[in-house]
């Protein structure tokens, strides 16, 4: 029988994995370990901030290696369409294909009350949150096809949800989960699966940010704000990268019955109530 958990001579590409304690570089290392090549892409910025980020990416390769697995590193802005080309170019040349598209990067920068989140943040939001997915999933898809692929978006439950404040990223978020959709039913005659995972509140530096703005509008400590938070959570405590990579390898795996899923991956969250 088949082992169908197995991702051994396939090929991934992970965007936004340059972070140390971010959703990507965790992702990278979980479908190694399952077995797939991984190409190892994060925004690298000209000029400042250049060099810290490019180490960022290096440190996610020598994760992978250090777990056994065969890793690449590749600059990637997902707003930049030559970048996303050259991407895809990278896992072929170098790994000889491309199956499995994790589409994690992303932009908090629309948070916001809607009367305050500025024309630039709405578009830099729709163009990291939506335009990037929408674009390498384009780009990726006639290597995608060649032995069954999969594309994972990484959403959220602002995805599935509106809490007031959320701005451009609660819609940009849906607009992920649409994209999932739509690609879920277009591409399955192709041998496509496509899904979603939506996580609730994960310790990164995005999570980290998210419950500094919970302590800003509610006049509570840091401290305070994350324990109310996490009683807040039915499992009662905050998810982890790796919560997150372990349901995105399991969206991954070949031959799965699984596609146009927004799997939540909260602790039991519901988004909007708590
Ligand atoms: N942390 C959470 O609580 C949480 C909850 C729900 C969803 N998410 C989603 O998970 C994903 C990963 O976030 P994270 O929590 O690991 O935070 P993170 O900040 O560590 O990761 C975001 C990554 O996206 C990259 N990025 C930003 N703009 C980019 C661009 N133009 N091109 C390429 N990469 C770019 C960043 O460099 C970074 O590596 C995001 O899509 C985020 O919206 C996170």
């Amino acid at each position: 029988m088949e082992n169908t958990t197995s991702l051994q001579g396939r090929v991934a590409l992970v965007t936004g994995a340059g972070q140390e304690r971010g959703i990507g570089a965790a992702a990278a290392e979980h479908l190694a370990r399952a077995g797939a090549s991984v190409v190892v892409s994060d925004l690298v910025p000209t000029g400042a901030g250049g060099e810290e980020a490019q180490a960022g990416l290096e440190a996610t390769v020598a994760r992978v290696r250090a777990a056994g697995g065969r890793a690449t590193e590749v600059a990637l802005d997902v707003t930049d369409t030559a970048q996303i080309e050259a991407a895809v170019e990278a896992a072929v040349s170098t790994f000889g294909g491309l199956d499995v598209l994790v589409n994690n990067a992303g932009t908090g920068i629309g948070v916001g009350e809607f009367t305050e989140v500025t024309d630039d943040r709405w578009e830099l939001s729709w163009l990291i949150n939506v335009m990037g997915p929408m674009r390498l999933s384009r780009a990726a898809l006639p290597h995608l096809e060649k032995q069954g692929g999969s594309i994972v978006n990484v959403a959220s439950t602002a995805g599935v949800a509106a809490e007031a404040g959320y701005g451009a990223y609660t819609v940009t978020k849906h607009a992920a989960v649409g994209l999932t959709r739509l690609l879920a039913a277009e591409l399955g005659p192709r041998g496509i699966r496509v899904n979603a995972v939506a996580p609730g509140m994960i310790h990164t530096d995005l999570g980290a940010a998210e419950l500094e703005l919970v302590a800003a509008s509610t006049g509570a400590t840091i401290e305070d704000a994350t324990r109310s938070v996490v009683e807040s959570i039915p499992v009662r405590r905050l998810g982890t990268p790796d919560d997150v990579a372990t349901a995105i390898t399991w969206l991954a795996q070949p031959g799965s019955y699984v596609s146009g899923a927004v799997v939540p991956v909260t602790g039991a969250m519901v988004a909007g109530l708590n």
